[in-house]
């Protein structure tokens, strides 16, 4: 049986896929461009692919009758197209649970960054521009008391509540369907814990960052396109909002380049379940995902469309 591993992933998760067939894995570690991937799938049973392919009809039909399943090695799937590959009786696989602490401390660590500004703060340092100590020197905000607005209370979006209770924060959901206007009015801090679905693109938008207080920040770690990456820009030249920390981005690996420029925002690249630790398992659970599939069992973690 042939294994396609669109990217390199951890050893461990090799091993058992090589017990389960022929697992082919490109040399050099970079995202397969859409025709290398149709070209590389031809034939395989199994597809272990990354949040940056794009895994659609097309791939299907140049995959042949012999895919079986498709496992991301993400939580997110919106790169999959799960009816296209599920009216081919293909199962879809994600990686939930095992990176939810991985991604919600990554989420917090980009709060503190920004309201303690300490980003900012390395960078004046690597600059050597002189500096002292004063009592009015680089001030951030606190979180004590502080309203967190959870958008997507899924485990993520849980978690990095219970991290925020324990700094003495105030915290508030709100889920995709509910009314988001009541907790955008209140919060001083927006953290965005949705999948991106076609509801929830552009959720934050231009009208939403208008009913934000002018002292909120925006957090965002689940996918770029849940903000609208040039109204979040207008809205912090504007000063509608205080400011924002991204780990994903509208067009990755694109950034809009006006938040570059910009010092009251943290930018970091994808990284929410980027520990050695997380994404070990979350590897493995894409091969234990594959394995139960090929071996005739159902899949651990199915996702449907
Ligand atoms: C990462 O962004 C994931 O969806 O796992
Ligand atoms: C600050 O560095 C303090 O000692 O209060």
């Amino acid at each position: 049986m042939r294994i396609v591993v669109t990217r390199r992933i951890p050893e461990a998760a090799l091993v058992e896929l090589r017990a389960l067939g022929e697992v082919w894995m490109p040399e050099e570690d970079r995202a397969l461009d859409p025709d290398e991937l149709r070209k590389t799938v031809a034939g395989a049973a199994a597809i272990v692919c990354m949040l940056h392919d794009r895994i659609d009809a097309s791939v299907a039909e140049a995959a042949g009758p012999s895919l079986r399943i498709v496992a991301n090695v993400a939580v997110g799937y919106d790169n999959i197209d799960v009816p296209a590959l599920t009216s081919r009786d293909v199962f879809v696989t994600n990686t939930p649970g095992v990176l939810t602490d991985a991604t919600a401390d990554l989420a917090f660590g980009l709060l503190l960054a920004l309201t303690r500004r300490i980003a900012e703060g390395d960078r004046l340092l690597r600059s050597r521009e002189p500096w002292s100590f004063h009592l009015g020197f680089m001030l951030g905000t606190g979180l004590q008391a502080k309203t967190l607005g959870i958008i997507g209370p899924g485990q993520i979006g849980r978690a990095m509540g219970k991290r925020a209770e324990a700094f003495g924060m105030h915290v508030v959901y709100s889920g995709r369907s509910e009314p988001k206007e009541d907790l955008l009015r209140r919060a001083d801090v927006v953290s965005l814990h949705c999948p991106l679905t076609p509801e929830t693109h552009h959720l934050i938008d231009a009208e939403a960052l208008k009913v934000m207080k002018p002292t909120a920040v925006l957090i965002n770690t689940t996918r770029g396109p849940v903000v609208d990456e040039a109204a979040l820009a207008d809205a912090l030249l504007g000063r509608e909002i205080a400011g924002a920390a991204l780990d994903v981005f509208e067009r990755e690996p694109e950034v809009e380049p006006r938040l570059l420029e910009l010092d009251n925002v943290v930018l970091t690249p994808h990284l929410g379940s980027a520990t050695v630790e997380t994404r070990t398992q979350m590897a493995l659970l894409a091969a234990e995902n594959v394995t139960a599939v090929l071996t005739g069992k159902e899949a651990i973690n199915p996702v449907r469309g």
